[in-house]
């Protein structure tokens, strides 16, 4: 299994490329399976996570050819419409499978995802709007069938949820009748989601907001689609915090800043000195950091998926915060490993309380999830000394070369394989 060995301190300095969206691609690959067609995705993260996606379009009946970040899918021939534990168990956003196959074939079969490393993450919101969209959902032997012609609704969602918001939108491909969806998810990767969708010929009204109104297609139609996938606001949001924990002067390229309003506005109150410019970010610190709060919500509020990455730059800061996550009340995996660095984090609850201090320290550490690891690698870069990182092959799911970008930035990080 590959490891990371991190030597720091380290300050950041140059620029970056940020890489396409994770979570815009994944659904948008699985959308392609809703109408026989052929798809060109431009600026798709080469990733596990999408080489997962791509194996499973291809078990599907999908022929696919992935080079330069650009995929070509094409679904004419699609004819199984069910998706096997193997891929499921290893990358839960397979499940996104679900709502086209549905909405293409009357008829899917998924694997339940199982556990998660981080706690129980339900899909009981997916499967409620499946059946008040008129589909039969059924389990087992491991396995959630789903089945029937869908008919209008309105489906109204308990909180908002991103997998199960962009799941019924892909059913609804080819539904020509009006589908509400209430308490809709607004998380940028869903907005871009409806624009691929959109462009299916499929009529979306409220895009970006809570109430989405959804008209799908008349007949099922051959596509032949040409569509850019958006760029990754939480990988650019890990190397902003990189930078104002390591200190330098870093400039993120092909980013949509606003999509890091919260997190800019939070950075900005931690000491670094950020300015926006159209497409791209400059950020300088000296590396000296005010404590700062944080509480995930969704979209626009600070995303779950920086919790992590925060908790690493509070390590080193000049005071005490709290940090709370209310999207997922159990992810904190990486606090004992951060703790292992050095770290001063008390944890009760869903609230960590992390008490900056001068110094962290190299040791060697475990990757728990995606996130996880990239607040390791963060803390890493500021530690004094040197710090082993095992089963990254957490972060090579999210994360496209982490390694290279952060060398190139200056960063002393090498990739050893066992
Ligand atoms: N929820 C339910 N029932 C459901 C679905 C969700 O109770 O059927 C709850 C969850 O437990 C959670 C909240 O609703 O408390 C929101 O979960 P959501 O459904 O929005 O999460 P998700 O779709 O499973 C996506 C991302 C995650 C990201 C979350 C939150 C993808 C592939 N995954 O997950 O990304 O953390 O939204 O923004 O888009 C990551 O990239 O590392 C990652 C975990």
């Amino acid at each position: 299994m590959d490891k990371f060995i991190i030597k720091g301190p380290t300050t950041l300095n140059g620029s970056v490329n940020i890489s396409g969206s994770k979570n815009a691609a994944l659904p948008i690959m699985t959308a392609c399976l809703a109408s026989p067609g052929k798809y060109t995705l431009n600026n798709v993260p080469n990733l596990r996570d999408t080489r997962t996606m791509i194996k499973l379009l291809e078990i599907i009946g999908s022929k696919v050819v992935f080079k330069n970040n650009t995929l070509l899918i094409d679904t004419i021939d699609c004819n199984n419409p069910e998706a096997p534990y193997d891929l499921v168990k290893t990358m839960r956003a397979s499940f996104y499978v679900l709502g086209p196959l549905l909405s293409r074939f009357e008829y899917a079969k998924v694997s339940l995802p199982g556990g998660c490393a981080w706690g129980p993450r339900p899909i009981d919101f997916h499967l409620k709007a499946f059946e008040s969209l008129g589909a039969k959902v059924s389990l087992k032997g491991g396995y959630i069938k789903t089945e029937g012609k869908l008919s209008a609704t309105t489906v109204s969602f308990p909180k908002p949820s991103v997998g199960a918001t962009g799941n019924v939108l892909m059913a609804c491909i080819n539904l020509n009748q009006k589908v509400i969806i209430n308490n809709a998810a607004k998380e940028p990767e869903i907005v871009d989601l409806c624009n691929f969708i959109k462009k299916m010929g499929v009529s979306i009204d409220g895009v970006g907001t809570e109430t989405l109104s959804v008209l799908g297609v008349k007949e099922i139609i051959k596509q032949n689609i040409v569509y850019d996938i958006i760029p990754d606001r939480i990988e650019a949001g890990t190397f902003l915090i990189a930078a104002a924990s390591c200190g330098g002067n870093v400039r993120l390229k092909s980013v949509i800043p606003s999509h890091l309003n919260l997190v800019i506005q939070k950075l900005r109150l931690a000491g670094a000195l950020i300015k926006i410019n159209t497409n791209s970010v400059d950020i300088s610190s000296n590396g000296l950091v005010n404590p700062v709060d944080i509480i995930t919500d969704v979209y626009p509020g600070y995303p779950t998926d920086l919790q992590a990455q925060w908790i690493a730059l509070m390590s080193k800061s000049n005071g005490s915060c709290f940090i709370t996550d209310t999207i997922y009340t159990d992810r904190f995996t990486h606090i004992p490993e951060l703790i292992r660095l050095g770290s001063k984090i008390l944890l009760h609850e869903n609230v960590a309380n992390v008490s900056g201090v001068k110094k962290l320290f190299g040791a060697e550490v475990m990757s728990t999830d995606i996130r996880a690891s990239a607040s390791l690698i963060i803390a890493a870069l500021s530690a004094i000394g040197k710090t082993e990182l095992s089963r990254i092959y957490h972060i090579d799911r999210g994360y496209e070369c982490i390694e290279n970008k952060f060398k190139k930035l200056g960063a002393n990080i090498i990739r050893v394989s066992n």
